[in-house]
């Protein structure tokens, strides 16, 4: 299984992401990324599908800054 999630402190909105992967990250009021995958809010709490690993490891492999985060298990986080 896969998880992702986006460290927001370091992303510099620079909006590759949510291009690359549209199904997965969105933005915040302040172009900040997000995952939106089935409401997620950013929790990296929900299992990507394999249809949409490509996506991921796209936008992973585009972010300038390493903010886009991808783990087997989920990452608990406060969003
Ligand atoms: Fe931010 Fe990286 Fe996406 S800088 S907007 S997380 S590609």
């Amino acid at each position: 299984a896969k998880y992702t999630w986006v460290e927001k402190d370091t992303c510099i909105a620079c909006g590759a992401c949510g291009a690359t992967a549209p199904d997965i990250y969105d933005y915040d009021d302040e172009g900040i990324a997000e995952v939106i995958y089935k409401s997620d809010c950013n929790h990296g709490n929900t299992e990507i599908p394999e249809s949409l690993y490509d996506d991921l490891d796209d936008a992973s492999d585009g972010c300038p800054t390493d903010s886009i985060k991808i783990a087997d298990e989920p990452f608990n986080k406060e969003g």
